[in-house]
């Protein structure tokens, strides 16, 4: 009797043999489910005052500040290797930083100035502007405060300032990442009274409290600065469901793109904006999901190319339209061969 059942399991199982098409390069390209092109990496880039000023950073070996002009070669670079859109983050001198970041909003800070020379030598890539106060701010928040609060409404006032002054140096994408309330329809509103209504709004809407933003707060120089932690802004990495409030509400706001971050550690969360929004979600895979790569290839633990295509496949198999990586030259260069 059981026999008969394990014949036809066994004649099944027989017939199906998964490993038949992963025997030949070709068979495996013809049935690829997902692919990563250039055209999927945004490229994070840290500026820095000074000329032909090259800074290392220590956690995130690779990866380095660049002054406005070698920003520019950057760009050209990017674009030649088929990579649409640089997102920037300035190293603000230190006696620029304010308690209530005020540099944030002048339009000749460091990053105006990156955006208006990028835009003027390679017009065809896109920018991406960060909106938040960390960079600006004398105790590393991405917000004022008073007392331990980060206060919310007069944080979002000088967000509006800072997405105003980079959409008109140039940015062609503004991305908030500080997670206040009402930011997105804030900004959307002033950017559409100021006639920059081409402006896009990408929102960091599930962004969470992460350990894994170290190095990228050695390298804007917050780090040492930050008093307590940003858990009453950003996500409880314990939440799924509080990533589909505030994307409801950042897209009821105006958003025109969402983003998860950290980017590797919540592929489920961007499988699961994916499957219940219809709007591209973007991931970012941050600085210390990037070091724990580079520093395993430095230490001889992994090797560095294939680890990076499969740290950045993941994205796109868990439904990203494009993802936001420190690797993004490297790995573009890799896929052009
Ligand atoms: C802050 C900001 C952070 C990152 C991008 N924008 C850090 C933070 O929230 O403390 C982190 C990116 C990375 O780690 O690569 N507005």
């Amino acid at each position: 009797m059981t026999t008969q059942w394990d014949k036809h399991d066994m004649t099944f199982l027989q017939g199906r043999r998964l490993r038949r098409p992963r025997m030949a390069s070709w068979s495996r390209d013809l049935v690829r489910e997902n692919t990563l092109a250039p055209s999927d990496l945004i490229w994070p880039i840290f500026v820095v005052e000074g000329q032909n000023e090259r800074q290392p950073i220590k956690t995130m070996p690779g990866v380095e500040r660049l002054s406005i002009d070698l920003a520019v070669e950057a760009a050209k670079a990017a674009h030649a290797e088929g990579i649409p859109a640089l997102a920037l983050f300035p190293n603000t001198d230190p006696s620029k930083r304010t308690e209530n970041g005020r540099e944030a909003t002048n339009r000749d800070n460091l990053v105006c100035r990156t955006l208006s020379a990028i835009k003027d030598a390679v017009p065809e890539i896109g920018l991406v502007a960060d909106v938040a106060l960390d960079p600006y701010t004398s105790h590393g928040h991405d917000g004022v405060m008073d007392g331990d609060e980060i206060l919310n409404d007069a944080t979002v006032a000088i967000l509006v300032q800072q997405a105003l002054v980079q959409a008109r140096a140039g940015a062609d994408v503004i991305a908030p990442s500080d997670m206040m309330d009402g930011r997105i329809g804030a900004i959307r509103e002033a950017l559409d009274e100021e006639g920059l209504d081409n402006t896009i709004v990408l929102s960091y809407a599930a962004k969470y409290a992460s350990a894994f933003y170290g190095p990228f707060r050695e390298a804007v120089g917050s780090g040492a600065r930050l008093k307590g932690t940003k858990l009453s802004y950003q996500m409880d990495p314990a939440n799924s469901e509080d990533a589909i409030r505030e994307v409801e509400q950042d897209l009821a706001e105006g958003a025109d793109w969402i983003m998860v971050k950290p980017g590797m550690l919540y592929l489920d969360i961007c499988r699961m904006l994916k499957d219940r929004f219809d709007v591209p979600v973007f991931a970012y895979q941050i600085s210390g999901e990037y070091a724990m790569i580079a520093i395993a290839a430095e230490a001889g633990a992994l090797e560095r190319d294939a680890a990076m295509a499969e740290s950045l496949m993941a994205f796109k198999r868990a439904g990203c339209s494009g993802i936001l990586t420190y690797f993004a030259l490297d790995m573009a260069r890799k896929i052009n061969g």
